[in-house]
This record gives structure tokens, C-alpha cells and sequence, in this order.
């Protein structure tokens, strides 16, 4: 997700920063080669917590019905993601630009006792303990595709309930055009929070009928399991046919707005991250196109890049949301 490094002193890290998945993949090959072989106790030692981290599972969801969803195009038939790159490869910037980082150091990240606030143009303002939110809405299973604007994506099975569960609970004013997610910018536990690279809090937002379709998804786990802190414990939202910057990690605020929220991304750089950031084949990124993408955990490197689909292939579902709109002005 990096943008170019700027000569005005806003210090993104350059796009050579960040590791490519390919050089991702190798070295966590190679560590785990070098700790089956004979590179010494202390390189397999590195090598096991390096896996250790990637693959530390925090704890079972209780049951989930075994219907499926009723929500249209909620449960694609693709493959899921091995675990391990879903958690283990990330983009989590308040804990590092790298994609091993969130799965090495988020677990500073204190996730109880958590809220989250919701105001701005509502009837019923409230904070939410996490508890409450949990118990708010029947969670189900929604396996979704989730494409990044940096051309890789995965498929992940995700728990939680449909966002419009809380959003009509808080009865949203007439004025109200738009929802702001704000996440956790906690200096004492986020070592990413140190850098420029964001104006943080991490803020994103949608359109409010965006934010009340039904795909769009309120998440606490994954796999059946708790959202790894690396995923964005305790709750995140998701938004299947958005690029994956959308999806705010490790919610605390949402507000309800009449203006356009101003994103983090596009306060960043305007002309690479719109405020709309639909999944698009047709609307090149300045620097990356997006008629492609890489699928994660698929076949290594030299696999065979998947053709990226119109709103990551949620046009049945949401196409109608922009009818009319000139998707290429808004990006
Ligand atoms: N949320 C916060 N708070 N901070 C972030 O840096 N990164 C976004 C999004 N949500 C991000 C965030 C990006 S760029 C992506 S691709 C997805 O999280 C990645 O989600 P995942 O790690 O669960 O796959």
C-alpha cells in the first residue's frame, strides 16, 4: 500500500521498503529450511519464533450456525487462504510498514477492556462495550475475497454480522450522508504510530448506502477463530468490493457525518487513493494496474496472476449502489 517517497518532508517509506510478497515468501522459506537443517540452534530458534508469531492462534468463536449465509454473494466457493499468510502477511501500518510486522508486533495490542463509540448524526449516540457489540447481532461465517490496491489478494473466512444491524440500532439522522471509522492510535502499544507515514488515526469511510449493504460486514474472527490482533482485533469492518484499505482494522469510533469523510489514504495522496477505492480493473492506479492480481498462498512465485473482476466480482450484489456514476472520476 506505499505510496512515492515525497522530496517535502512527508516521510513515506519508499515503495523498496516494504517487502515484496515474493521476497516475503523466500526468506520464510529459507528460515524454515535453514531451522529443518543444519544452520545452527540459534538461527532455528530465530526461525521457530519467526513462525511461532505467524501461526499463534488466539482462541476458538463459539459455535457458529451451520446454515449458510442468507445474505446474496456472502460465502464465495474459492479456497480460503492457509491461515498462516492470512496472519502472517499484512498491512496493519500502526505496527510497521513491512507485511511481516503486524504478526510481529501487534501483540502489544491491549484488546480488552475495548469500545467503540458511536456519534455524529445519530438519534442514539452510545459507546459500545465489546461485549455488547458481540452479542448485538447472530454472527455468521462470510467468506469473502479481499483484493489490495497493491495487486495480491486472498480469500478469508471472516465472522461477524452485517454493519446495518448496528448502524439502524443507533438510528441515523436524515442529514446523515456518510459513516467515519476511526481506529486505534495508541503510541504506547502501536510502535507504527511514530512514523508519518499516515495522519493518524487511521480514518476511513463509506457512503451510507455503502455502509448498509448487507455485505458489508462488522468482523470479530476469522477461521472460526478470534481476530488475530495482526487482523485487526477485537472488530474491523470489511468491505468485500472496495480495495482492502477500506477495511479499518481495530475499530474505537464511528461517526455519522454529512460530509465526505476525509480519509487517511487520501489525505496522504489524493490522486492514488480515492475516497470510493472500488475494486476497478479498468481504472489504472497511477502507479500499479489493477486488471490483475496476485492470489496469496497460490502456487509461489511463478503462478499464474487471476484477471481482477469488477467490484472484486460483487457486482450482482452492489453494482446498482453507482449506477450512473463515472467511475474513472470517482476512483
Ligand atoms: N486498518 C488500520 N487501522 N491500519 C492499516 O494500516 N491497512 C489496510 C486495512 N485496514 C490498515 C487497516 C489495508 S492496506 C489492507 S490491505 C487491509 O487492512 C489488510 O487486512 P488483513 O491484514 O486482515 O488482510
Amino acid at each position: 500500500m506505499l505510496i512515492k517517497t515525497r522530496r517535502d518532508g512527508f516521510n513515506h517509506p519508499a515503495a523498496s521498503e516494504i517487502t515484496p510478497q515474493a521476497a516475503y515468501r523466500q526468506r520464510r522459506d529459507l528460515l524454515r529450511l535453514m531451522a529443518g537443517g543444519a544452520a545452527g540452534a540459534a538461527l532455528a530458534a530465530w526461525a521457530s519464533r519467526e513462525a511461532m508469531a505467524a501461526v499463534q492462534r488466539p482462541g476458538k468463536l463459539p459455535a457458529l450456525p451451520s446454515q449458510p449465509s442468507a445474505v446474496a454473494g456472502a460465502v464465495t466457493m474459492e479456497k480460503p487462504t492457509p491461515y498462516e499468510d492470512a496472519t502472517g502477511y499484512n498491512n496493519f501500518y500502526e505496527f510497521g510498514t513491512d507485511k511481516a510486522d503486524p504478526a510481529q508486533n501487534a501483540h502489544t495490542l491491549r484488546t480488552a477492556p475495548w469500545a467503540v463509540e458511536i456519534d455524529g448524526l445519530v438519534k442514539k449516540p452510545a459507546k459500545f462495550a465489546l461485549d455488547d457489540l458481540l452479542k448485538l447481532a447472530p454472527q455468521e461465517e462470510r467468506i469473502y475475497r479481499l483484493r489490495c490496491v497493491e495487486g495480491w489478494s486472498m480469500v478469508i473466512p471472516w465472522v461477524g454480522y452485517s454493519l446495518a444491524e448496528l448502524v439502524r440500532r443507533v438510528e441515523p439522522l436524515g442529514s446523515a450522508k456518510f459513516v467515519e471509522f476511526h481506529t486505534l492510535a495508541d503510541r504506547a502499544t502501536m510502535p507504527g504510530i511514530r512514523s508519518s507515514v499516515l495522519d493518524w488515526p487511521y480514518v476511513e469511510g463509506l457512503r451510507m448506502d455503502e455502509a448498509l449493504h448487507p455485505l458489508t460486514l462488522l468482523s470479530f474472527g476469522m477461521y472460526g477463530e478470534v481476530l488475530p490482533k495482526q487482523n485487526g482485533a477485537p472488530v474491523r469492518v470489511v468491505v468485500p468490493w472496495k480495495y482492502g484499505f477500506k477495511s479499518a482494522k481495530s475499530l474505537v469510533r464511528i461517526r455519522f457525518t454529512e460530509q465526505e469523510p476525509k480519509t487517511a489514504w487520501n489525505k496522504a495522496a489524493a490522486n492514488e487513493y480515492g475516497f470510493y477505492s472500488n475494486v476497478n480493473p479498468d481504472v489504472a492506479h497511477p502507479r500499479w494496474s489493477q486488471a490483475t492480481e496476485r492470489r496469496i498462498g497460490e502456487g509461489g512465485l511463478f503462478a499464474k496472476r487471476r484477471k481482477t473482476l469488477l467490484f472484486n466480482g460483487y457486482e450482482a450484489q452492489v453494482g446498482q449502489l453507482y449506477a450512473g456514476m463515472d467511475l474513472k472520476k470517482n476512483y
